[in-house]
């Protein structure tokens, strides 16, 4: 059964907590944390401080996405604040296999992102050492967007290269997903979704979290 992570990008800021709680009661296995920083991307989110801060909210692993420059100078930041999960851009690791030790050596999940226009070789000599991959399946930046299904064939290749190695790593997909895109990603091999407006700008989040899955059956 497929996992969904709800991004928090899309909850009410005013009430984060109770955000959080509403989709961790409502059949959550994730929560997803958006780091921007305005450089990589245009959009400028949040920081350790809010990670620290909803650490003792919920029970969930906070599955964070950092799409910041020189995010190993702010690794050990979010390990501390009680990230269980960090994933990095491989578009701005110029060391990627010394940016993924750094995450694994705080004892937490490591997980290497891929724009949609990164091809899935980015990471072939790296797949051994992580815990995910993360494919976006929009550009990063923003809630909301559309689905880009040319990444689609992205989810294959990846399933295919961990298979070729005999491993058993998470696949991610991160973009525009919803009751009609899910399915595409889940027959292609992702065990995780995150949705951020599928599930946020719904009223009933436990509705909108049972729809989703039920949509890649
Ligand atoms: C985009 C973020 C996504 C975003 C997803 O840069 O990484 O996690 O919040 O939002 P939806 O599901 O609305 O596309
Ligand atoms: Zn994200």
């Amino acid at each position: 059964m497929v996992k969904i992570a709800p991004s928090i990008l899309s909850a009410d800021f005013s009430k984060l907590g109770e955000e959080i709680k509403d989709v961790e009661r409502g059949g959550a296995e994730l929560i997803h944390v958006d780091v921007m920083d305005g450089h990589f991307v245009p959009n400028i989110t949040i920081g350790p401080l809010i990670v620290d801060a909803i650490r003792p909210v919920t029970k969930l692993p906070l599955d964070v996405h950092l799409m910041i420059e020189n995010p190993d100078q702010y690794i050990e930041a979010f390990a501390k604040a009680g990230a269980d999960y960090i994933t990095v851009h491989v578009e701005v690791c110029r060391h990627l296999h010394r940016t993924i030790q750094n995450i694994k050596s705080h004892g937490i999940k490591a997980g290497v992102v891929l724009n949609p226009a990164t091809p899935v070789s980015s990471i072939e000599h790296i797949i051994e050492e992580i815990d995910m991959v993360l494919l976006m399946t929009v550009n990063p930046g923003f809630g909301g967007q559309k689905f880009i299904s040319s990444v689609v064939p992205k989810i294959r290749q990846v399933k295919e290269l961990a298979e070729a190695k005999g491993l058993n790593i998470d696949i991610e997909i991160d973009g525009g997903v919803n009751t009609e895109t899910a399915k595409l990603c889940t027959d292609a091999g992702a065990t995780i979704l995150v949705a951020g407006s599928a599930v946020y700008d719904k009223a009933d989040r436990k509705l909108a979290i049972e729809e989703l899955k039920r949509s890649t059956m």
